[in-house]
Formats: C-alpha cells, sequence, structure tokens
C-alpha cells in the first residue's frame, strides 16, 4: 500500500504524452500574453487594499521591507516553479510537479490543496470585488442594499463562534462570478484578450499615481521608517515589519498561474519561465514603489481604509484621480478573478485527466476547446462560497494553502535535481540546493506567523481531501492500468 501511494508519474512518458494524450486545449497563448496573465493574477486586492492595512497597522512606512520580505518567499518559489514549468510544461501546476516527484498521495495532497489557492483566492477576491463596487457606487451617491451584499454567515473571532447575519446573499459577487465564467467558457484567446485589457488599465492606472505622487513625497513622513513597537508583537517595531510580510503575502500570490495555462502556451518550455519571473519582477517594482509613495504622501495611519491608493490621491489634492484609481481597484480584481478560476479549472483538468477526479472535468468543449463543465462548476461553486463566506476568514486560508503549495514545489526541485538530473530543463534554479531550500524554510516561516484557527482550517480540509482520495481517488487512478 505505501508503495502504491509513492508511485510516480515517469517524466519521460508524461513528456512524450502517454499520460496527457491530446489534451483538446488550445495552444494559443504567447510570452507576452503569459507574461500579461501573471500581472492579471498578482495586482489586486493586496496592493489596492490590503498595502494600506498592512501599514497602517503593522508596519508604518515599512511595509516596503515587508513587501521584501514577503518576496523572498515568492522568489524562491518564482525560480522553483520557473524550473519545473520548463521542465514539465504540462497543465496542472504543483499537481503535475508533484506527480513526477514526490508520486500520487503527495499529488493528490497538493491538487487538493490548491484548491485553497486557486478556488478560494478567486472567491476571496469576488467578495472584495463587491465590497469595493458597492463603496464605489456609495461615492455617487448610489446605496446597495447591504443584505444584498454582505455574507450570509460572520465569525466572530472573541467568542470563537459562528452566526447569521440576516444578509440575503451577495449579488455584485454573483454577478462578477457569472462574467467571468462565461467569459472563461467562451475561450482561451477571448480570456486572454480580456485579461490583457484589464493588465494594460491597472498597470497605467498605478504608474500614474507613480509618476504624479513623486512630485507630493514629504520625506519626513518616512521617519522613522520602521515606527517603533507598541509593546504588543506584531504592532510595529521589527515584528510589526514581518507581521505585515505574512500579511501581504497575499499580494503576490497569482504568479504560479501562469504554470496552470502550460498545456495553452505556444512554445511552453520557453515562455513558462519569462512568463512566472517576468511578471512577478514586474509586479514586485510596482509593489515597492507604490507603497513607497503611498507612505510618502500621507501619514501611514491614514492609510487603514478600503482604498488606500485613493487616500493617498486624495492627500495629494488630486481628488479626480480618486475615481481613477477605484476602477483600476475594480479591474485588477476582475482580472485576478478571472486568472485564478482558469488556474483552478486547469487544475481539475489535470487531475481529471488522471482519474483522480471524475471524467468531467476534463471534458473539452468542441468549439470554444475549454474546459466548459469544469469552469460551470467552479464558477458555481464560487458564487455558493462567496455568498456564504466571510472574506477575513477565506484569505488567510488562500495564505496559508498556497504557501503550502509553494513549498511542495521547492522540495520538488530539490528532489528532482538529484533523482532526475537527465531531464532536460530549458531553465534551471542557480546555485544548488540553496534556492529550493531558501523557499522551504521561508514558506514555513511565513506558515508558521498565521492564526492558529487557520491551521486548523487547514487540516481540517487536508482530512476531508484524504477521505476523498481513499473513498474514490485511488481506485480510480489511471496509475492503476501500470501498477
Ligand atoms: N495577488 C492577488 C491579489 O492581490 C491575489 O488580489
Amino acid at each position: 500500500m505505501f508503495r502504491r501511494l509513492l508511485l510516480k508519474k515517469d517524466i519521460s512518458l508524461l513528456l512524450s504524452g502517454a499520460f496527457d494524450e491530446s489534451t483538446g486545449l488550445r495552444r494559443a497563448l504567447s510570452t507576452f500574453e503569459l507574461v500579461s496573465l501573471g500581472v492579471g493574477g498578482i495586482i489586486g486586492a493586496g496592493i489596492f487594499v490590503l498595502t494600506g492595512h498592512a501599514a497602517a497597522e503593522f508596519a508604518g512606512p515599512a511595509v516596503t521591507l515587508s513587501f521584501l520580505l514577503a518576496l523572498v518567499a515568492c522568489g524562491f518559489a518564482g525560480f522553483c516553479y520557473a524550473e519545473l514549468a520548463s521542465m514539465m510544461p504540462i497543465a496542472g501546476s504543483a499537481y503535475t510537479y508533484a506527480y513526477a516527484s514526490m508520486g500520487e498521495f503527495v499529488a493528490w495532497i497538493i491538487g487538493w490543496d490548491l484548491i485553497l489557492e486557486y478556488f478560494l483566492g478567486a472567491t476571496t477576491v469576488a467578495i472584495g470585488w463587491s465590497g469595493y463596487v458597492v463603496s464605489f457606487l456609495k461615492d455617487f451617491g448610489i446605496y446597495f442594499p447591504e443584505k444584498l451584499s454582505g455574507p450570509l454567515i460572520s465569525y466572530n473571532t472573541d467568542l470563537h463562534s459562528w452566526h447569521l447575519t440576516g444578509n440575503i446573499f451577495n449579488l455584485p459577487a454573483l454577478a462578477i462570478l457569472f462574467i467571468v465564467t462565461t467569459i472563461l467558457i467562451v475561450g482561451i484567446r477571448v480570456s486572454s484578450r480580456a485579461n490583457t485589457a484589464i493588465v494594460v488599465l491597472k498597470v497605467t492606472i498605478l504608474l500614474v499615481f507613480i509618476t504624479t505622487g513623486v512630485f507630493y513625497i514629504k520625506p519626513e513622513l518616512w521617519h522613522p521608517f520602521i515606527p517603533p513597537n507598541t509593546g504588543t508583537f506584531g504592532s510595529f517595531g521589527v515584528s510589526g515589519v514581518f507581521r505585515a510580510a505574512g500579511f501581504i503575502f497575499f499580494a503576490y500570490i497569482g504568479f504560479d498561474s501562469v504554470s496552470t495555462a502550460a498545456s495553452e502556451a505556444k512554445n511552453p518550455q520557453k515562455s513558462l519561465p519569462v512568463g512566472i519571473l517576468g511578471s512577478l519582477a514586474i509586479c514586485t517594482v510596482l509593489y515597492l514603489v507604490v507603497s513607497l509613495i503611498m507612505t510618502g504622501v500621507v501619514h501611514y495611519s491614514k492609510l487603514g481604509g478600503a482604498a488606500p491608493i485613493a487616500t493617498a490621491t486624495d492627500a495629494m489634492g488630486l481628488t479626480f484621480l480618486s475615481p481613477l484609481i477605484k476602477i483600476g481597484a475594480i479591474a485588477g480584481l476582475t482580472s485576478v478573478i478571472l486568472v485564478l478560476a482558469l488556474g483552478q479549472t486547469r487544475i481539475f483538468y489535470a487531475m481529471s485527466k488522471d482519474n483522480l477526479l471524475p471524467p468531467m472535468f476534463s471534458r473539452i468543449h468542441k468549439r470554444y476547446r475549454t474546459p466548459h463543465v469544469s469552469t460551470m462548476v467552479v464558477g458555481a461553486a464560487a458564487s455558493l462560497a462567496a455568498t456564504l463566506l466571510p472574506i477575513d476568514i477565506v484569505s488567510e486560508l488562500v495564505s496559508i494553502g498556497t504557501l503550502l503549495a509553494f513549498l511542495i514545489v521547492c522540495a520538488g526541485v530539490l528532489i528532482l535535481k538529484y533523482t532526475r538530473p537527465d531531464i532536460k530543463r530549458t531553465f534551471m534554479v542557480p546555485w544548488g540546493p540553496v534556492i529550493p531550500i531558501g523557499g522551504i524554510i521561508s514558506c514555513l516561516y511565513l506558515m508558521a506567523g498565521l492564526p492558529l484557527g487557520t491551521w486548523f482550517r487547514l487540516i481540517i480540509w487536508l482530512i476531508l481531501g484524504l477521505i476523498v482520495y481513499f473513498a474514490y481517488s485511488i481506485k480510480k487512478s489511471s496509475l492503476n492500468k501500470i501498477a
């Protein structure tokens, strides 16, 4: 039994197509579109909303340092993703890599865990989208009923109990998920074009903020750069910088979604590493500069609201820019939902191709050449989750799930370095084992900083995954044919 669980997919077979015969998906994405997919998945609630909270509550101007700290884990993981994507340019991302390096059981765990990153990520951002749109409409005197825009249940952290809120459902979240699902079904080209258009819009808006903001910086607002600790661990001081790093890690999530689109890339071995590392590099530069300007034009204590970048433009006296920034944020959140939902359907696709999930998840629409049934299931389930769940609970689960995936990807690089040095890699992580080991340690470190409740929910989720695996997947698995 133990040997069965460790049974791996042979990478040579995988690459020769023996496992993943004709995919039916359309190879339509260029390198530029893959970079754009990465940027589309990365820039969203993290920079437009969470940065302000991180500055106001944990780190002050040193939130820029927190971005650098969070980058350490993401940068290490990014390199590892790039190597594995160049080695196994097949849909499924971390799930596929784990299958080849650590066997079916770990692959299943990671595939199940990735639901937290992609599915719950899309759900979280859809809830955030709803909140942002409702507040944007309020700026124009349009009041959206709270009962139709809030969660059905909420969690009281002091009392450790769930309760009904009296809301009916989250209509804006439902609407955006419906639109995104439709775009995803209609085709990868349409999805990619929609994403690129949104990326151009949101990056332009951030560039406008940077190029105007730079003239309004008051360097005295950066002193002290790391505000003194208030006496509570994580509230400013060095511990605050680390706490903020865990909090804004969310802002980097999404670069790995480039690897989920491997089966739709025109030249995956070359363009996937560029897509992953290129998008991460672009967003890092933008994050560092935007956070520096934000805390340089307005005192960090004022950035805790829902739209901190708009607060900063208001402080510059450029109130006319504020609606533009909010449109940028709404656009940003939209493409994150699109890219994360896309990633989820492609991971389900790979798991279903291996018979670990029912065949409907890999059924491809004849005309659109997309996994339409899977996309509809993901869209419907995300709508239900967005209606039911409160954002704070789900967002930390997204972070812990993503960190676990990053950790396993780093371990995969390490294992394959020694077990399969023969396989051709068009991109190789430099400095031997340093980066993968650094990745594992930094992911563990960030995971350790997340609340116990989040760990508890992760464990419950993984136990649920084990039940599904032993009750269904192991019996149906493609590996049974060769085991
Ligand atoms: N990185 C994505 C965001 O910030 C998930 O919204």
